[in-house]
């Protein structure tokens, strides 16, 4: 049975962790809180509102401990029953659980099939993993196939059908094995310019953000090629939004459209650039660790030339090359 990526990473994770108990699935409940705790997410606490007083609910476990609550999402919240809530950061209420007395910790969705409970101990220990090096914004170059890169999601040059073909599809498809075309059918397609998620199944990388580039018409009427050149802009943008729903902090996108949809390679990277840079910049906080990959010499010579030049703005260059200066820039790597 097809089990569709959930945004609601926390959940998923306790979950999965429900369904099969053992270090590996804590573990990736671990990594969901320290995501979210380092994204600055929002708890919600359910609360009895008396007298303008605010009072958090609190449940009591089989050994008499007691336990405030917090939802991941207000369906979770829902669901239990809870209908008063408050948000708050989650380093925020979980720094303020300890400060109370008596309590033992927090019960995560109460109402889910797997409810969760911290103790204050591993309370302490998600506060102090959150308060490590944050996420940064950075962009890499990486010669290579995107199958064998272990990044959150590596980003599919699909087809309006997503139905799997030749190229970088064909690989990923390969790479995945057939649960991915599984999923991808159940998807109904993906208009050109926007951007689908399924999960990684055998590949390295937990998600596919599946994308569909314009096909670069040469006889075009237009020598600017508009409606092309915003499709494909279109596609980078779409697939940084939909990683940022999904909590997603490392991504590889291949040379959309360069290959069997014939877009000039030169231009294709300056949009891919100009989009990605744009989108760091209206999100420089979020921490989006973004690598271009390029599967042969002249893709990545293209893509070294565009850091390059980005680097050491030439003061008559374009001023999109600007934007780049001040990114925190992973260094060309092979
Ligand atoms: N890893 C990284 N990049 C790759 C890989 C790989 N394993 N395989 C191919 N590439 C590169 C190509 O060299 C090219 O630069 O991906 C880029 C995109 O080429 P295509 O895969 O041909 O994609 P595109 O040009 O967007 O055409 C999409 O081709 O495969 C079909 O189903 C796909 O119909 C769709 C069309």
């Amino acid at each position: 049975m097809i089990k569709f990526p959930n945004p609601d990473i926390i959940a998923d994770a306790i979950n999965s962790y429900g369904n099969a108990p053992s270090t590996d699935t804590l573990t990736k409940v671990l990594e969901a809180f320290s995501i979210l705790m380092q994204e600055a997410a929002e708890v919600l606490i359910p609360v009895v509102e008396e007298d303008e007083q605010v009072s958090l609910l609190t449940l009591m476990n089989e050994n008499n401990q007691t336990f405030v609550i917090g939802f991941t999402s207000e369906y979770q919240a829902k669901a239990a029953g809870y209908d008063t809530t408050i948000s708050r950061r989650w380093t925020d209420y979980l720094s303020m659980i300890l400060e109370i007395e008596g309590c033992a910790g927090l019960c995560v969705n109460p109402g889910d099939k797997f409810p969760f409970s911290i103790q204050k101990l591993m309370i302490n220990a998600l506060i102090a993993e959150s308060e490590k090096e944050a996420f940064k914004n950075s962009i890499s170059l990486f010669k290579g196939d995107i199958t064998t890169l272990k990044v959150d999601c590596i980003v599919n040059a699909a087809n309006n059908s997503l139905l799997g073909g030749g190229g970088v599809d064909g690989a990923i498809h390969a790479a995945a094995g057939p649960d991915l075309l599984a999923e991808c059918r159940i998807l109904q397609g993906c208009p050109t310019g926007q951007a689908k998620i399924t999960n990684g199944y055998k590949l390295p990388a937990k998600y596919v953000i599946h994308t569909v580039g314009p096909i670069y018409n040469v006889n075009s009427e237009d020598p600017r090629h508009t409606q092309e050149r915003t499709e494909l802009g279109s596609c980078y943008r779409s697939c940084l939004e939909l990683a940022k729903v999904f909590h997603i902090h490392s991504i590889a996108f291949p040379c959309i459209s360069c290959g069997a949809y014939g877009y000039p390679l030169d231009e294709a990277t300056k949009i891919a650039f100009i989009e990605t840079v744009q989108w760091l910049n209206e999100n420089p906080n979020y921490g989006m660790q973004v690598t271009f990959v390029c599967f042969n010499d002249e893709a990545y010579n293209v893509y070294e030339t565009v850091i390059n030049k980005a680097q050491n703005p030439d003061p008559d260059a374009p001023n999109f090359m600007t934007l780049f200066a001040g990114m925190a820039q992973g260094q060309a790597k092979n």
